[in-house]
């Protein structure tokens, strides 16, 4: 099975594409900077982003992440990456002084299949480090340490973030789905 994940982001479609092989799940990239509305939700934004893609064959899948940070009510949510452009990492970690370091990361995937269009959220809970530490991964990875870990995602391997990420979370999510999906329709032919 073959899906096509609209990101402009080689960090993703690198994380997409070994998440789902083990489904049987080939990711085909097209490279394309999707326009991101104001928009209060994640699920609100992929769907746009589905809606902004002219009808093709073939499944579909665009994602969009945010970071939700107790200690500020939230911010920057929806908004991480505008906030990662502009005071970056070290404006972050400003922010956050004093203040109580939880957060979550959350992954919002979006499927179109013909006239079926379906979303899948995975998150991953942890807190912000008191500095930036490791140089895997990309974005918030040297801040973020999930739940369970001493560590920052930029200090893990690949495999190991794959095993508490939201994105992890989410396009596990989108396998299942998928595979189930096939295998009604191969039962059924
Ligand atoms: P986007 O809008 O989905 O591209 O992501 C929002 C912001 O979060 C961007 O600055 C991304 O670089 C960052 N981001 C998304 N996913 C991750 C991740 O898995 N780890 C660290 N940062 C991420």
């Amino acid at each position: 099975m073959r899906v096509t994940f609209v990101t402009s982001n080689p960090n993703k479609y690198r994380e997409v594409r070994r998440i789902l092989r083990p489904f049987g799940i080939s990711v085909d990239w097209r490279r394309l900077e999707l326009p991101e509305p104001q928009a209060d939700s994640l699920a609100e934004v992929v769907r746009a982003k589905l809606a902004h893609i002219p009808r093709r064959r073939g499944v579909l899948l665009v994602e969009d992440s945010g970071l939700f940070l107790k200690g500020l009510g939230g911010f920057p949510g929806v908004y991480a990456r505008y906030v990662y452009g502009t005071i970056g990492l070290p404006g972050v970690l400003r922010l956050l002084k004093g203040k109580g370091r939880s957060a979550v990361f959350r992954t919002v995937a979006g499927v179109r299949h013909g006239r079926s269009v379906w979303l899948i959220e995975g998150r991953s809970t942890g807190s912000i480090a008191l500095t930036a530490r490791g140089s895997n991964g990309f974005g918030y990875d040297p801040v973020f340490v999930p739940t369970g870990s001493d560590r920052t995602y930029a200090q893990m391997t690949a495999v190991e973030k794959d095993r508490t990420s939201h994105r992890a979370r989410a396009m596990r999510g989108v396998g299942r789905k998928l595979v189930k999906a096939r295998a009604r329709r191969n039962g059924s032919a």
